[in-house]
């Protein structure tokens, strides 16, 4: 088995970690470097549980290689503190199972960075990454209008 010392950037630190050249990335933050924010769901890129940023931008982790994020600048929920989609989360009661959670508020924290005006639709296709099987999509979406409304 062929394996590589790589450095990964990631939550702002530099780790060096031994990968094999097939493993995932979500499979390298959890297993090798001990992030388990990041959860396994579906592992074939459907139900966004997974989702980190790569250069900012939401990613689903369990369907691109760790070598892929070599020289890019990881971002990981543990790599997000105080923010205000984190607050917001709290405060619209969209915080709902530990399983979901971390992948959007990934994917809602990347929209409220790179999309400051944008309609309900907007929102409801850019959480149609993510998937929750039990409750509801409304008060997430909430969350993320009282990001972009407070950000005008
Ligand atoms: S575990 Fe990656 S999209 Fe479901
Ligand atoms: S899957 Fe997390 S709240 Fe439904």
């Amino acid at each position: 088995m062929n394996l590589l010392q790589v450095i990964l950037h990631i939550n702002g630190e530099e780790r060096v970690t031994t990968i094999r050249a097939a493993d995932t990335l979500l499979h390298v933050i959890r297993e090798n470097l001990g992030l388990t924010g990041s959860k396994p769901g579906c592992l074939n890129g459907d139900c966004g549980a997974c989702t980190v940023l790569i250069d900012g931008l939401p990613i689903k982790s369990c369907i691109m290689l760790a070598i892929e994020a070599i020289g890019r600048e990881i971002t990981t929920i543990e790599g997000l503190e105080d923010t205000h989609m984190q607050k917001s989360f709290v405060e619209n009661f969209a915080f709902q199972c530990g399983y979901c959670t971390p992948g959007f508020i990934m994917n809602c924290h990347a929209l409220a960075q790179h999309h400051s005006h944008v309609s309900d639709e907007v929102i409801e296709d850019w959480l149609h990454s993510n998937l929750c099987r039990c409750t509801g999509y409304e008060e997430i979406k909430n969350a993320v209008r009282t990001v972009l409304d407070q950000s005008e």
